[in-house]
């Protein structure tokens, strides 16, 4: 990118950091990054070469995840950590779906949140809340929220691989809690979560990698994911490594994503 770069980003964005939102979007191939964004990805790689398959293998999760929702009759989202627009956003692949759906996208990240905006000005069925997750109360009483969801139908909450960046010092079981009880039954929660069950070492480099940036991780074990599912019945196949939630047939994502990935329901 050209070396006044940071011209183009958000007003007052401190882009010499490096955020979740725009390394993984480089790791993706996006453009909504930065010179700091860059080198830390390539740190990121440097320890855990497979990072990039690690990041796609996530995205085609929250794919699947959508079209499942969708045939389950879900057509409004709720998506927190949204992150930058990159190839097959919610919407898109919801609405390929079914043309009705809706989508409120959130993320903290400004630079994600001014370009979400930019791909949604004139969408009347998706729209973006600059919000930090971690405070329910932020999200579930704006305005825009109240207006654009009806909390009276069932709802997808989609938490992809955005859980990894909250510390349980701010509990991200009750977050998670306070957002279920904020829906009607029938609604869905999806989440997928990094771990450093499978790779102990390279992702103790990533955390070490991350620990300056904006977004600093916190990697879960299988048995500390598996509650952040209460209150919510797991659907078959239940808590699984990335790939292996009903993969595409053909299809099998070449890393082990380096996560977890489960869908729930409320009954
Ligand atoms: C790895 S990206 C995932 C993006 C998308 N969910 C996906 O799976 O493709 C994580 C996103 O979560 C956002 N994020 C992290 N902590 C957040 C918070 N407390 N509130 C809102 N967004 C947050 C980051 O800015 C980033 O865009």
């Amino acid at each position: 990118m050209a070396a006044n770069e940071a011209a183009r980003g958000p007003r007052d964005v401190d882009v010499s950091t490096a955020s979740a939102a725009r390394v993984y979007d480089y790791l993706l191939g996006g453009a909504h990054n930065f010179a700091a964004d860059r080198a830390l990805a390539e740190q990121v790689i440097q320890v855990l070469p497979t990072a990039r398959q690690v990041a796609i293998a996530n995205r085609s999760f929250l794919r699947r995840a959508v079209r499942y929702l969708v045939g389950q009759g879900i057509t409004q989202f709720l998506d927190l950590g949204s992150g930058s627009p990159t190839y097959g956003n919610v919407h898109e692949i919801a609405q390929e779906a079914d043309p009705a759906c809706r989508v409120l996208y959130v993320d903290h990240d400004e630079v994600a949140v001014a370009h979400s905006e930019l791909l949604l000005a004139g969408n009347p069925a998706a729209t973006m809340l600059g919000a930090d997750l971690t405070k329910p109360s932020t999200v579930l009483d704006a305005p825009i929220t109240r207006e654009f969801l009806d909390f009276s139908r069932p709802i997808g909450l989609l938490m992809i691989a955005v859980l990894v960046y909250v510390p349980d010092s701010l509990d991200p079981a009750g977050i998670v809690a306070t957002y279920r009880d904020a829906l009607p039954a029938g609604s869905y929660f999806a989440l997928s979560h990094l771990t450093a069950d499978h790779e102990p070492v390279a992702m103790a480099a990533v955390v070490e990698a991350m620990k300056n940036s904006r977004d600093p991780l916190y990697f879960r074990s299988y048995d500390e994911t598996l509650p952040l599912f209460a209150g919510f019945d797991l659907v078959a196949p239940g808590l699984v490594d990335v790939p292996d939630w009903r993969p595409d047939p053909g299809h099998q994502d070449a890393s082990s994503g380096e996560g977890y990935a489960g869908i729930g329901r409320k009954s």
